[in-house]
């Protein structure tokens, strides 16, 4: 066995997100298809003395992150612990973000997602991602599709997934922003500004996903979220503005924002679209990516 084992974690952009009524606990039901993208965070997991569980970030946002229990990474490492009843076991944890700080792309689910995958490997535990699956679960609603990877549906809290066959590859650009969106303030603004139904995702889009129609793929881009997050950064009506006047064939908000979505018609297109969003000073950061790509899997 290893004494270090690394993981490599995409990031996620919610296709549709269609948001309900809230349950007992305050959770929205959810009918969103989500797909994995290239952007992603590393994760290196190395053997610590048994009881010490450390974690350092390097990249992107790093110097905003807490490293102390608060963080979903090290709550990953020692749920899997307890859970395995290895009390002798610690980890030191270093994460290599690319994917945006509070940015609706999951990027704290996909660091939580890596740590159960690696330190499962590192402490030989050899658990399937069925096994790890109530335990992404636990740590959050979006921790189990950075488990899965590829194109899926989700409902429930969005922890419960469907795994869906798609065809082609969809290239994205991303526009970040200066400061984050919290996710419960973005649900929040939600329920003040909408009167809820029962969530679905459109026909259109699944069968735009299964023949690879990318136009139509663009044109059923849906987020119930969207209005909530530009009604507190409204900013963003002018970036997603911007990435329909470059042509973009779809132009969304990621999950509860504050990134912006857009697809592009090929990879060059891609390209294009990043060059009119960076010249907006709305926009702190562009990247690129594509998808769907795999869930959070160990690096060979
Ligand atoms: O599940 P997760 O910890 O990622 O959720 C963060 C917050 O987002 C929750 O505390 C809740 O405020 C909100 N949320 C929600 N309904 C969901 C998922 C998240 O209201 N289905």
């Amino acid at each position: 066995m290893s004494n270090t084992v690394r993981v490599r974690v995409p990031a996620k952009v919610n296709l549709a997100l269609s948001v309900g009524g809230t349950d007992t606990q305050g959770f929205h039901e959810l009918a969103t298809v989500f797909q994995a993208v290239s952007l992603g965070d590393e994760v290196t997991a190395e053997v610590a003395r048994p009881g010490e569980f450390k974690l350092a970030f390097h990249g992107e946002g790093a110097a905003f992150l807490p490293v102390d229990d608060t963080n979903l990474a090290i709550r990953a490492a020692k749920l899997l612990a307890r859970h395995a009843e290895l009390d002798d076991v610690g980890v030191s944890l270093v994460i290599r973000k690319r994917i945006p700080v509070a940015g609706g792309m999951a990027g704290g689910s996909a660091d939580a997602a890596a740590v159960l995958v690696a330190c499962s490997a590192l402490w030989g535990l050899g658990l399937t991602r069925e096994e790890l699956h109530p335990l992404a679960a636990e740590l959050g609603s979006d921790v189990p599709f950075l488990l899965l990877g590829g194109t899926a549906i989700g409902t429930g809290r969005g922890e419960q997934l469907a795994p869906l066959m798609t065809s082609g590859t969809y290239h994205w650009t991303f526009a970040l922003s200066h400061t984050g969106l919290s996710t419960p303030s973005v649900f929040k603004e939600f329920d003040r500004l909408s009167t809820p139904g029962q969530p679905a995702v459109a026909d259109e889009l699944v069968e735009a996903l299964r023949a690879g129609d990318v136009p139509a793929v663009g044109a059923a881009l849906s987020n119930d979220l969207e209005e909530a997050a530009i009604s507190l950064q409204p900013t963003l009506a002018h970036t997603l503005r911007l990435g329909r006047d470059a042509g973009a064939l779809g132009s969304i908000v990621s999950g509860s924002g504050p990134t912006c979505a857009f697809l592009a018609g090929s990879e060059a297109h891609s390209h294009e679209i990043a060059e009119a969003l960076a010249v907006f000073s709305g926009v702190r950061a562009v990247r690129r990516a594509y998808g769907p790509v795999a869930g959070a899997q160990v690096m060979g």
